[in-house]
């Protein structure tokens, strides 16, 4: 069960989002290496089919974000994202677990992530969560200067 308190809000991220949302993903993926994604990247997102974006709030302050796709019976954790300075006090899983009743609603019975191979706290939320490894994608995160890492590809079934 998410740990979080009652300040916590959960709801759906809108057009008016785009800003804070890009800023979250930016906030949590740059650090790792990777591209933060534009307002553009997530107005481009939330428009495509299937696509729900979440946003956590506590006292009114932006915490974290999750995306996700569903099309038909399958789903997909697009993204996930908190702030470090909130990290470790339940947000993910809040987040994670929102998703999921998200996605189950809409009538998907498995939810797919890829993970990267270098990112320890994702894989253990995930794995805390029942995801197992499915599949491996070879130098799939492109990390700046020919680096490249690899992807783990997690599944959960939602039965
Ligand atoms: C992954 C991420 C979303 C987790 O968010 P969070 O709010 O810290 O997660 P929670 O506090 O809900 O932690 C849930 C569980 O995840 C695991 N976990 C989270 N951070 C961890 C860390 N640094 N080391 C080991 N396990 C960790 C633990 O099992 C934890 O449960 P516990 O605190 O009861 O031990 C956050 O670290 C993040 O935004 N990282 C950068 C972006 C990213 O990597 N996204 C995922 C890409 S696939």
């Amino acid at each position: 069960m998410p740990a979080l308190d009652m300040r916590h809000v959960l709801r759906p991220l809108g057009a008016l989002d785009l800003d804070r949302a890009a800023a979250l993903h930016g906030e949590a993926f740059v650090p790792l290496g990777e591209r933060g994604w534009t307002r553009q990247d997530m107005a481009e997102l939330l428009a495509s089919p299937g696509v729900a974006g979440l946003l956590l709030q506590i006292d009114g302050a932006d915490v974290g974000m999750a995306i996700c796709r569903v099309a038909a019976d399958e789903s997909e954790l697009v993204t996930i994202a908190v702030r470090s300075a909130e990290r470790r006090r339940g947000a993910g899983r809040t987040l994670l677990s929102a998703v999921l009743d998200h996605v189950r609603a809409a009538g998907a019975r498995t939810l797919f992530l890829e993970v990267a191979a270098d990112n320890p706290a994702a894989r253990a939320l995930y794995g805390s969560e029942g995801f197992r490894d499915v599949g491996s994608r070879p130098a799939y995160f492109k990390r700046g200067q020919g680096r490249a890492v690899e992807a783990f590809v997690m599944r959960l079934d939602l039965d």
